[in-house]
């Protein structure tokens, strides 16, 4: 299936992409909203860590031409030294998670839908695969990853579960270590394996730690008015998001013991609210559905 992007209008407005503006799209992805800042006129600089999506950048930049788009195959956890090089930027879009292709291809062992190798890597030549993490950590910390990472109901149970069942190579070894000690997959219900799925890969790829060093870098990243759009498909990433710009937002009240009319320099954004796509967005795209966009404005002064 194609990468359809999501919430694109939403997004256009934030950021609002011109001529004579750069946008960091730090998920590339499959090009989907790094074209409408093109078609815009921005100039924009991507990043993504997957080989697929570099094959797919390179087409557009030979379209484009590299004065307008520039694409970098780096994580976005080093997102401060792509800023070092490149100065700071009009807009910054990360749009968190899989792309359609990359949950597709079997090969890539995203999903429990399809039987493919336990990999889950977004940059499949580095650090451990899924199956290293599930069959090299010991039951309790194992237990720990899948709490943190996708809050697994009951981790003890599937922790020990996989335990039993190594070594697992496949998404199915996973998938059904899974179901043996919660229950089989209802249709029309969520599949078991949903949040187990979800705090490996998590793990695999250190989502959260490369989102809190993408976060620390937005002061450096934004000019004074630049704007951050985060896209968010669950609830403990939207979570680190909106506890982040409630802690850098200006707030309505003065704080206590702040001189009037003196500035926090702790609260250097302003809040552009949230945003979810519509009922014709999610039939349209049945992967938009858990989607939620948050953004914010670094204050000018
Ligand atoms: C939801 S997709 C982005 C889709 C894109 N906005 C589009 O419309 O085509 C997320 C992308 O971010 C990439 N990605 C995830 N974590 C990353 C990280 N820490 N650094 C760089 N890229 C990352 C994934 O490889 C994937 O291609």
């Amino acid at each position: 299936m194609e990468h359809v992007p999501v919430l694109l209008d939403a997004i256009m407005e934030m950021l609002q992409p011109a001529p004579g503006r750069t946008v960091i799209d730090a998920t590339f992805g499959r090009g989907g909203h790094t074209r409408a800042f093109l078609e815009r006129g921005a100039r924009v600089i991507a990043l993504d860590v997957d080989p697929d999506a570099q094959a797919e950048a390179e087409k557009l930049s030979r379209e484009a031409g590299s004065d307008r788009f520039r694409f970098v195959r780096k994580n976005f956890g080093q997102l401060a030294e792509i800023v070092a090089e490149e100065g700071s930027v009009d807009g910054l879009l990360l749009d968190l998670g899989l792309s359609s292709p990359q949950l597709d291809r079997a090969e890539r062992g995203f999903s429990f839908q399809q039987s493919g190798p336990l990999d889950m890597r977004m940059d499949p030549a580095q650090g451990e695969s899924a199956a290293d993490v599930v069959n090299r950590l010991p039951e309790p910390e194992l237990r720990q990853l899948l709490r943190d990472g996708g809050e697994d109901r009951d981790p003890g149970k599937i922790a020990r579960a996989i335990v039993r069942a190594r070594p697992l190579r496949t998404t199915e070894d996973l998938a059904q270590a899974v179901i043996r000690a919660t229950k089989a997959p209802r249709p029309g219900s969520k599949h078991p394996a949903t949040r187990t799925f979800l705090a490996v890969r998590r793990a695999v790829n250190r989502e959260g730690e490369m989102l809190d060093q993408a976060l620390a870098a937005v002061p450096k990243a934004l000019k004074p008015g630049g704007r951050l759009a985060v896209l968010t498909y669950q609830s403990l990433e939207d979570r680190v998001v909106k506890n982040w710009i409630r802690d850098h937002a200006e707030e309505e009240k003065r704080q206590p013991g702040m001189a009037f009319g003196q500035p926090n320099p702790a609260r250097w954004v302003k809040s552009l609210g949230e945003a979810v796509p519509s009922e014709a967005e999610i039939s349209a795209n049945p992967r938009a559905r858990s989607a939620r966009l948050r953004g914010a404005e670094r204050i000018a002064s």
